[in-house]
């Protein structure tokens, strides 16, 4: 860390100027990860899907800060939680402030529509957004410490088929990437009946407590719904013989519930009902929900989930909003589209290749690369190579349709050559023409868009 001292501006702790600390490259922070042009396809798509979809259920999009106060999340998350107490990337700012980057975006979309006054406009108040989030968990396979959420949040509106149709379009939008998958159901009920649950539920384990691991006898005093996701082999299985949420429901969240599936049963929706799904973050009431892909050896990946969560909004400050969400997580999605070898459709780098022979040629060819650009032509040249064999492989390398070639000869001439890829032939065409000769020729080109196999280099 840099530390300025106001007075005399000295700077501490710089790096040792050690001659093997300049000969060793600095490398990425543990669990971050670059994302290479190679992998953006899937990422360009899968912003697109979910843009999409967001726009086929009038959701709009917001972008919230990634630093928020530390409290935003101590309180809606949950501070005995996993994600609060372990995991944040948390700090004191320059100006004194607790402040962390966020872990997830519930929060912090609650609390932009309580800032900007959303609760006026006509509700529900849909929203969905795209980003990076942090956590400082254990990197492994599909866990990152800095990854990406997209999501989808619909506040105001406590109606059961809000939870369902969010269910229905989450799992629709992982069909559209090709994706089974299973949604996994349940209900932890409300403030009202959960505490007596929960009370039950601690008197299970507490005679079990000899059996569980560290992690879940503390469970047992700060968070016992928890015990029952525990990933630990013996505490999953006293989780199969524990008390169940749903018998204990107070009536009205019972009735939400019981509407829920029936809802789904009506869009002939298949889901799987789950006691053990509680989910790890404290705001949720009622419908708790993930969606879930098969993975390897029998496993499940969870690409994402979700939940009621109706009195956040007062927990935050704001006037009682029911409100209910959804966030996958896009590493994890690209990871499972990978695995089901799944094809992205994938669009050219280029339409045409532009290449130049001779130094006037490149002078005349970097005004042709301008005028080209501006006809919305998608163009890539090899200015500083020499010879046409090279420029040639490079665009076939590129798959484009055509090769413009400026030689010595054209630019005495005033006309330049189009090559059709495809065939070898070459035309020569008037150099005042070429931008209107490209685009004509483009346009008979009806499908701009090749489909590449996953695993083809
Ligand atoms: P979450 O279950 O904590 O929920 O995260 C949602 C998804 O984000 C996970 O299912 C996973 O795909 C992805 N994810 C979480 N942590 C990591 C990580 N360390 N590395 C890679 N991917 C990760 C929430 O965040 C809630 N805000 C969801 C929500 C929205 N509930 C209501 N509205």
């Amino acid at each position: 860390m840099i530390r300025k001292n106001t007075k005399t501006s000295v700077v501490t702790r710089l790096p040792g100027k050690s001659k093997k600390s300049e000969e060793e490259p600095i490398q990425l922070l543990k669990g971050m990860k670059d994302i290479l042009p190679a992998d953006q396809i899937y990422w360009d798509y899968i912003r697109q899907k979910v843009k999409e979809i967001s726009q086929n259920y009038c959701f709009r999009y917001i972008d919230t800060p990634v630093l928020e106060k530390t409290s935003l999340f101590a309180k809606s998350v949950g501070a005995d939680t996993d994600i609060v107490a372990k995991e944040m990337f948390s700090f004191i700012d320059r100006g004194g402030e607790n402040v962390s980057l966020r872990p997830e975006n519930t929060a912090s979309v609650v609390r932009a529509y309580i800032e900007h006054g959303m609760i006026s406009e006509p509700q529900p108040v849909k929203l969905y957004y795209f980003g990076p989030f942090f956590r400082h968990d254990r990197p492994q396979a599909g866990r990152y410490r800095q990854f990406y959420q997209f999501g989808f949040e619909s506040l105001g509106d406590a109606s059961p088929i809000v939870d369902a149709q969010l269910i229905v379009m989450v799992r629709g939008l992982y069909e559209e990437f090709g994706l089974e998958t299973e949604a996994q159901v349940n209900s932890i009920g409300c403030p009202i009946c959960r505490p007596e649950y929960e009370k039950l539920l601690i008197d299970y384990f507490k005679s079990k407590r000899r059996f569980l691991c560290e992690d879940c006898k503390k469970r047992l005093v700060k968070n016992p719904l928890r015990l029952l996701d525990c990933k630990n082999e013996e505490c999953q299985e006293l989780a199969q013989e524990a008390p169940q949420s749903v018998d204990y429901l107070d009536d009205e969240c019972r009735s939400h519930f019981v509407k829920v599936l029936e809802y789904l049963d009506g869009a002939e929706m298949p889901y799987s009902l789950n006691p053990r799904l509680v989910r790890g973050l404290d705001y949720y009431t009622r419908t708790a929900f993930e969606i879930w892909a098969p993975g390897k050896g029998g496993h499940h990946n969870a690409l994402g989930g979700g939940g009621r969560y109706d009195n956040l909004a007062r927990l935050l400050g704001g006037r009682p909003t029911p409100a209910c969400g959804f966030a996958g997580g896009v590493e994890r999605l690209i990871m499972v589209l990978k695995e089901n070898n799944v094809q992205i459709p994938q669009e050219k780098i280029a339409d045409i290749y532009l290449a130049q022979l001779g130094e006037s040629a490149r002078k005349k060819a970097l005004k042709l690369y301008e005028l080209l650009r501006r006809g919305g032509i998608r163009i890539s040249g090899g200015f500083s190579k020499d010879g046409l064999k090279p420029q040639l492989a490079e665009a076939s390398k590129l798959g484009v349709a055509y090769t413009l070639i400026l030689g010595q000869k054209e630019i005495l001439d005033n006309t330049i050559l189009i090559r059709d890829m495809e065939n070898g032939s070459q035309e020569v065409v008037d150099y005042k023409k070429v931008v209107e000769e490209v685009k004509k020729r483009l346009s008979r080109i009806t499908n701009g868009l090749t489909v590449k196999k996953i695993n083809e280099s």
